[in-house]
C-alpha cells in the first residue's frame, strides 16, 4: 500500500480535514483470541467521522430500543451520504441510520432528556469503553471546523425538523453530532472498539455482553448494506464484510467470528469511502478467505 500511487482524495469540505497527509496508511487486525496484528500508521489518531455512527446507533438502540425504526429506515439510500434529496417524498425520515440525516436523527434520540454536553460525554465514554483506553478524545480543531461549514448538515437538520423527526433545538443536535464525529481514534483502538460486533455483542477482552447476539447481528447487516452508501455494494461485492467508513479515511471492518479490522488512509473515492482503505481489505480478506459469502 505505502508504494502505491493512487490514494484518491483528501476531504476538503471540512477544511481541517483537507490538512492531512494523503501519503498515510495504517492498518490493524484483532483476532477473537485479542491477538493483534498491526502495521503502518496504525498508533496515529485519526478523525473517525461517520464511523462514529455505528457507535452512536448501538447507544441509541440501548436507550430507545426499536422505536430508534420510527425515526429512521433501514434500506440503502443508493445517494451520496449527504443527500437531501429522498426526505422530501419520505416524511422527512432517512433511510438508515448511516448517511448524515440518519446519523442526525440518531444523535438527536441520545441527546433527548439530556444536555449536549452531557450526550456527548456519553457517546464519548462508551467509545472509550469499547475501546477500553480512557485517553480516547475529540478532536476540538475539526469539531469547530465542521461546524463553521455543515451548512448541508444544518439544512438536513432543518429539514427533518419541520418534520418532527427531529424534537430538540437543531444547533444542540447538530453541536453533538459534530463533536461525536470529530473523535480521533488509531486503527488500533477502532479495530478494539468494534470487536463485540465480531463476536456476538460480547466484549471479548472482558467477556461482557454489551449487545444482544441478534442485536449485533443486525448492526452487521446494516453495515454490509449502508455502511458506505452508495458504494456499498461495490463494498459487498469487493470486500465482502460489513464496514463503516469515514470521510477521514477509515474503514471499520468485520469478520463476524473471526476478527475486527481497522484501515485508515486519508485520500478518499468519488463515493467518499478510502481508496486504499478499501483495496487492503480487498486483498486482506481474499487472502484469508473471510468474506462471509
Ligand atoms: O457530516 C459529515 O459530513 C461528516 N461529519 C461525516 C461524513 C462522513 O464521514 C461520510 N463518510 N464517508
Amino acid at each position: 500500500m505505502r508504494k502505491r500511487d493512487d490514494r484518491g482524495t483528501v476531504a476538503d469540505y471540512i477544511p481541517e480535514l483537507s490538512r492531512v497527509d494523503p501519503a498515510q496508511f495504517g492498518i490493524a487486525v484483532i483476532d477473537e483470541a485479542g491477538e493483534i496484528a498491526a502495521a503502518g500508521d496504525c498508533d496515529i489518531p485519526f478523525s473517525v467521522q461517520s464511523i462514529t455512527k455505528v457507535f452512536t446507533l448501538t447507544l441509541a438502540l440501548g436507550m430507545v430500543g426499536d422505536r430508534l425504526w420510527q425515526r429512521v429506515g433501514r434500506e440503502p439510500s443508493g445517494s451520496p451520504f449527504n443527500s437531501i434529496v429522498q426526505l422530501e417524498n419520505e416524511r422527512g425520515i432517512p433511510r438508515n441510520p448511516f448517511i448524515n440525516a440518519g446519523a442526525i436523527a440518531v444523535t438527536d434520540l441520545i441527546l433527548s432528556g439530556h444536555q449536549p454536553r452531557e450526550a456527548l460525554g456519553e457517546i464519548l465514554r462508551f467509545v472509550q469503553f469499547l475501546a477500553d483506553d480512557p485517553t480516547i478524545h475529540i478532536d476540538k480543531a475539526v469539531a469547530a471546523s465542521e461546524q463553521r461549514t455543515g451548512f448541508r448538515n444544518r439544512a438536513l437538520a432543518n429539514y427533518m425538523r419541520s418534520f418532527g423527526v427531529i424534537d430538540n433545538p437543531v444547533d444542540f443536535t447538530l453541536g453533538v453530532y459534530f463533536h461525536h464525529c470529530a473523535i480521533a481514534m488509531s486503527c488500533r483502538q477502532l479495530a478494539m472498539a468494534g470487536r463485540f460486533l465480531a463476536h456476538g455483542g460480547i466484549h471479548p477482552n472482558t467477556g461482557r455482553s454489551v449487545v444482544h447476539p441478534e442485536r449485533a447481528r443486525r448492526i452487521n447487516a446494516l453495515m454490509l448494506t449502508c455502511g458506505h452508501y452508495d458504494g456499498s455494494g461495490d463494498f459487498a461485492y469487493r470486500v465482502g464484510l460489513p464496514g463503516k467508513s469515514g470521510v477521514g479515511g477509515g474503514i471499520l471492518a468485520i469478520a463476524p467470528g473471526k476478527a475486527t479490522i481497522a484501515v485508515w488512509a486519508p485520500g478518499l473515492d468519488a463515493a467518499g469511502n478510502s481508496h486504499l482503505g478499501r483495496i487492503a481489505l480487498e486483498k486482506l480478506t481474499k487472502r484469508l478467505g473471510w468474506s462471509i459469502f
